[in-house]
C-alpha cells in the first residue's frame, strides 16, 4: 500500500503557497507597523518546559502532546510544541533577552503538533502566527495586541469577527474565584462529563468552558469571576476595556472565557470567526505574567496571541478573499537540436543572471509541444531558435498576448528580454 501523510496533516502544494505567502507577508508587515521582531525557535523541546510551562492538568499536556525519547540522549523527554509561548519564554531566557532590553516584542509563524481528533479546521499539525510582548504589565499592552489582531483580520476583508475578552484573575484573586466554583460544582458532580470531574478539583474553571452540553447547563448560574478579582485584576480589567473601547475595537464581554493553558492570569481573549462552524477560534490569547518565574527567570509580565494560520486561510477561502494569483512577465525559449538548444541554455543563463523568470524545455519535446508548454505556463514572451535564423545569427521573439514577431539579432536577445521584462 502506498505511503500516506499522516492523519491531521496536509500538504500545501504551489498553488496553496501562494495563499500562504499572502497572509505571511501581510503578517510580517503589520508586524512591523507594530514594532515586532521575528524569532523562530526549535520545533521540539524538553517535555519539561511544556509540562511546567503550559500546566500537567491542560488537555494539551494529557493528550495532545508528541513526546518521544531517542536513545542517545541519555533517555531526555522531548515533545514536539504544541504552541510556541513557552519556547519564547524558554529562549528569552536562555539568551538573557531580559537583561538586554527593557521591553521584547517577538512575533513567529510555524508548525505546531497536537495529537487532537482531526475535523475540519483542526489537525495535528497546524501553524500559527504569534506574538509576544515581554517586560510590561500595562493594559496598554493588552490593548495594543489585540488591537493587531483585530487589525490583520480587518485587513483581510473579514467582517463579522467576535472579539471575546475575559479576566481570569491572579494568583492572589483565582484560588478563592476557585474554591467558589468547587462549592458550586461539588452537589453536581456525578453528572458532570468525566473530563470535568477530574477537572473539579485541579482546574474547575475549565468546567466553565467545556463543550459537554450537560456540563454546559449544569454550569448555568455559576459564580463568576467578575465578582472575585482582586483590586489590581479589576482596575486592570476595567482599563484594558477603556483602551480597547478608545481604539473602537467592539468586543463582548465572556465571563466563560478561560482558555486552555494554564499560564494565564488577568486578560484572557479570542477572537471567533462564526462561519467556520465548530473550530471558530482564529485566534486567542492572553497575558501570562508568571510563567517567565515559572520557567526560573526573573518576575517579567507578558502578554501575547496565536493565530491559527489553516483556519485564516479557511476563513478568507470561504468569504473569497484570497487574491487572483498575478502572472509575473516571463519568458520561455523554444529551441530544437544540439546547436539550438546551447545557444537556448546560453539565453537562459543570461536571463537568470538578470532576474527574469525564463525556462527551456527540458523533456526532449518536439516545437509544437514546447509552445504549447509555453502557453500553459502563460509565458508572455518566447524566444525561438529555428534553423534559419540561427543561421542567420537570429532569433524571434513573439509576443504571446498579441502574437507579434519581432526578429532581433542573437546576441541581443538577453538584453532585449530584459528591457521588455523591467522595463
Ligand atoms: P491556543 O488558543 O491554544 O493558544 O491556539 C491559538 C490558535 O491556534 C487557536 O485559536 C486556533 O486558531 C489555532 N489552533 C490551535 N489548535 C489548533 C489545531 N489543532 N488545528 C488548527 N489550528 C489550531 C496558544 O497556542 C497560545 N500559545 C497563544 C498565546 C500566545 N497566548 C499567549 N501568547
Amino acid at each position: 500500500m502506498a505511503i500516506r501523510k499522516p492523519r491531521g496533516t496536509q500538504d500545501f502544494l504551489p498553488e496553496q503557497m501562494i495563499n500562504w505567502h499572502y497572509i505571511e507577508q501581510r503578517m510580517r508587515e503589520i508586524c512591523k507597523v507594530y514594532g515586532f521582531n521575528e524569532i523562530r525557535t526549535p520545533a521540539f523541546e524538553d517535555t519539561k518546559l511544556f509540562l511546567r510551562g503550559i500546566g500537567e492538568t491542560t488537555d494539551v499536556v494529557q493528550k495532545e502532546m508528541y513526546t518521544f525519547t531517542t536513545g542517545d540522549d541519555g533517555g531526555s523527554s522531548f515533545t514536539l510544541r504544541p504552541e510556541n509561548t513557552a519556547s519564547a519564554v524558554r529562549a528569552y531566557l536562555e539568551n538573557k533577552v531580559y537583561g538586554k532590553e527593557g521591553l521584547t516584542k517577538w512575533y513567529y509563524m510555524g508548525p505546531m503538533f497536537r495529537h487532537d481528533k482531526p475535523q475540519a479546521g483542526r489537525y495535528r499539525q497546524f501553524h500559527q502566527f504569534g506574538a509576544e510582548v515581554l517586560g510590561s504589565q500595562s493594559p496598554v499592552v493588552d490593548s495594543e495586541v489585540i488591537c493587531m489582531v483585530v487589525q490583520l483580520l480587518k485587513d483581510f476583508g473579514l467582517k463579522d469577527l467576535n472579539v471575546e475578552v475575559n479576566s481570569v484573575g491572579c494568583p492572589t484573586c483565582r484560588p478563592v474565584y476557585r474554591e467558589k466554583l468547587i462549592e458550586f460544582f461539588e452537589p453536581k458532580k456525578e453528572q458532570l462529563c468525566s473530563d470535568c470531574q477530574e477537572r473539579l478539583y485541579k482546574n474547575p474553571l475549565r468546567i466553565l468552558d467545556c463543550k459537554n452540553e450537560t456540563c454546559k447547563s449544569l454550569s448555568v448560574g455559576a459564580p463568576e469571576i467578575h465578582e472575585h478579582l482582586c483590586e489590581e485584576c479589576h482596575d486592570h480589567f476595567e482599563e484594558l476595556k477603556t483602551y480597547l473601547t478608545a481604539a473602537n475595537v467592539q468586543y463582548t464581554l465572556n465571563p466563560r472565557l478561560v482558555r486552555g493553558l494554564d499560564y494565564y492570569t488577568k486578560t484572557a481573549f479570542e477572537v471567533q470567526y462564526t462561519p467556520l462552524g465548530a473550530q471558530s477560534a482564529v485566534a486567542g490569547g492572553g497575558r501570562y505574567d508568571g510563567l517567565v518565574e515559572e520557567l526560573d527567570g526573573p518576575h517579567t509580565p507578558a502578554i501575547g496571541f496565536a493565530m491559527g494560520m489553516e483556519r485564516l486561510l479557511l476563513a478568507l477561502e470561504k468569504q473569497n478573499l484570497l487574491p487572483e494569483p498575478t502572472v509575473e512577465p516571463s519568458a520561455f525559449v523554444v529551441a530544437l537540436g544540439d546547436v539550438a538548444k546551447v545557444e537556448a541554455f546560453k539565453i537562459c543563463q543570461a536571463l537568470h543572471d538578470a532576474y527574469v523568470t525564463v525556462e527551456m524545455d527540458g523533456q526532449g519535446k518536439s516545437m509544437k509541444a514546447q509552445l504549447k508548454y509555453a502557453n500553459k505556463i502563460n509565458a508572455k514572451y518566447v524566444i525561438i531558435l529555428g534553423d534559419d535564423e540561427l543561421a542567420r545569427g537570429e532569433a524571434i521573439i513573439r509576443f504571446m498576448e498579441t502574437s507579434e514577431q519581432e526578429t532581433v539579432p542573437l546576441d541581443t536577445v538577453s538584453e532585449r528580454i530584459t528591457s521588455l521584462v523591467k522595463g
